[in-house]
């Protein structure tokens, strides 16, 4: 008996360290889906006042645009109408490839083409924490795409490193990869991002808020050259421009509010380090 429980004794501290690092994994899975990633700015139903409680990542809201009436996928996990049933592998290509267990292609505007870099440390975190996202029942109806949809948006993503350890580099990834910021705030040219303009704004979005236009968010005078750190981080996080302006969505005001001070920081010294766009 003594020897029985020294056994599992011995089991349980042997497994201590593996249940730390799942529980990181978890909260950083966390963090990027519900913070930084903020998939439900697409994937759960909004209301008046934000994300429809009860129907987190449950899909359903619309994106009618000239090229595609998309709808955004329930991805809680419902094994009828979710994801239960794929496999972590099946959900994690479907992210950063874009591709579906059955083969078949993500449309926009999901961002697949940003988070194709999403690192493979960030990508295992974001699975592992969709699986425990309550199972929602809502079954969407199917996008319909006027454009063609190609057959992949790259080669497959082997493996991508975390990035290196400095605040530019950091911020770029978090504002490409992760939050996928730069999506929303490059011109647009024939349906693509005009990247040699990244962060130069233009892009419309339309809603019940009307239209609005995502700024340039370069180091240039009609960027944010003339703008304190402060007044930086305050857009990001409140949704007010440096003129006290309140801004309109679609941006994820609510989401990015609870960045770290040190992604926000990142996120500045990134967008100070990009070429200056008139
Ligand atoms: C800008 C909007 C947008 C964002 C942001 C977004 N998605 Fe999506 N996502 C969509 C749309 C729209 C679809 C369905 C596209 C289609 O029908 O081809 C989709 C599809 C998916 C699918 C496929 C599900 C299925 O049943 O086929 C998965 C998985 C997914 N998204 C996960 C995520 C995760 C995780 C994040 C955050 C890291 C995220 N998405 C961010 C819009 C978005
Ligand atoms: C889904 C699209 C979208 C995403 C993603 C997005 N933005 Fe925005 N952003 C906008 C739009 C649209 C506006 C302008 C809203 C308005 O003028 O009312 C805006 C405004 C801003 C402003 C204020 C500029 C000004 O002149 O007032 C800053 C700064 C900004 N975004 C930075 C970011 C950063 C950093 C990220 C990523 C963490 C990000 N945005 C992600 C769409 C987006």
């Amino acid at each position: 008996m003594k020897r029985l429980m020294g056994a599992a004794l011995a089991a349980l501290c042997f497994s201590l360290p593996a249940l730390a690092q799942d529980a990181a994994l978890l909260a950083r899975g966390k963090h990027l889906v519900e913070v930084t990633g903020a998939c439900g700015n697409c994937h759960t139903p909004m209301g008046p006042q934000g994300p429809v409680a009860g129907q987190t990542l449950a899909g359903g809201t619309v994106f009618d645009e000239p090229p595609f009436r998309a709808v955004a996928s329930n991805i809680t996990q419902d094994p009828e109408t979710g994801i239960g049933r794929w496999t972590d592998a099946q959900i994690a290509r479907a992210i950063r490839e874009g591709i579906r267990p059955d083969g078949r292609i993500i449309g926009p505007p999901m961002p697949i083409g940003l988070y194709r870099g999403l690192s493979d440390r960030d990508l295992a975190a974001m699975v592992a924490y969709l699986r425990t996202v309550a199972p929602v029942r809502n079954a969407v109806e199917a996008s319909v795409y006027r454009i063609p949809l190609p057959p992949a948006y790259g080669p497959p993503v082997t493996s991508v490193p975390d990035p290196a350890d400095n605040p530019v580099a950091r911020g770029a990834y978090l504002a490409n990869a992760v939050a996928h910021c730069m999506e929303c705030h490059t011109p647009m040219v024939d349906g693509r991002n005009d990247f040699s303009r990244i962060g130069g704004g233009g892009m419309e979005f339309r809603g019940p808020w009307g239209v609005s236009v995502a700024r340039n968010i370069t180091p240039h005078a009609n960027g944010i050259g003339g703008w304190t750190d402060a007044e930086i981080i305050r857009a990001i996080t409140t949704g007010v421009s440096q003129n006290g302006r309140p801004l309109a969505p679609p941006m994820a005001f609510w989401a990015y509010r609870n960045m770290t001070p040190q992604e926000l920081s990142d996120l500045v010294s990134y967008l100070r380090s990009l070429p200056p766009q008139p």
